[in-house]
């Protein structure tokens, strides 16, 4: 699979209002994210997603938020201060292989990976890693750029995360994407 890194100018392009035209992260988040859900960003760059769900976790949830780019994380922080919703809000820099959530397990009621799985070297370490973090029959949903990611690397992204532990329950439709959405399996 393709290792490639989204490089700081992209993030910004990814944080324009405008992407919201054909990705509107409330709607696509809406079926998963409830009022004081802890939820999990993997891959946040600069928070298209990350803040619109601190909203929806509301006062009482969290996000962690978790990127191996300093840049990416310190404007995501920048735009969480700006939208008074840096207490709603955990940032984390991480290492290409090690996300640095080992505290967070069975703690998390929904996970996204958005963009993010196809730029990630060892996809088999980062669903396992997202596996601990998940409550029981808590929810994670990936989705890949169609532009990128061919539909046959997309099955082996699907068979990889069913070999750590989920189950591809539902494909939602989200523009320019491929998409699963997987429960933890016991
Ligand atoms: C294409 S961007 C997608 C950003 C965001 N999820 C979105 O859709 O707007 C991919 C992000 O994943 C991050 N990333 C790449 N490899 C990673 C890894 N191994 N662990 C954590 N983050 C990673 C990159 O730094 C980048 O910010």
């Amino acid at each position: 699979m393709a290792e490639r890194l989204c490089p700081v100018w992209v993030g910004y392009l990814l944080a324009s209002p405008v992407r919201k035209l054909v990705q509107n992260p409330k709607k696509i988040l809406a079926p998963y994210v409830e009022e004081g859900m802890k939820v999990l960003d993997i891959g946040c760059a600069m928070g298209f997603f990350s803040l619109p769900l601190a909203k929806m976790v509301g006062s009482i949830g969290k996000v962690i938020c978790v990127d191996m780019q300093e840049k990416m994380i310190r404007s995501l922080e920048k735009r969480a201060q700006k939208e008074k919703l840096s207490s709603r809000i955990d940032t984390r820099i991480c290492h290409q292989n090690s996300l640095g959530i080992d505290d967070l397990k069975d703690e998390i009621d929904f996970a996204l990976a958005f963009a993010v799985v196809h730029e990630v070297p060892d996809i088999g370490a980062l669903f396992s890693q997202i596996w601990e973090t998940i409550k029981p029959a808590g929810r994670l949903l990936v989705a890949e750029p169609g532009g990128h990611v061919s539909e046959n690397d997309f099955k082996i992204t699907v068979s990889v995360a069913e070999q750590n532990g989920f189950q591809a329950v539902d494909s939602p439709r989200i523009s320019l994407s491929r998409v699963v959405l997987l429960e933890k399996k016991y």
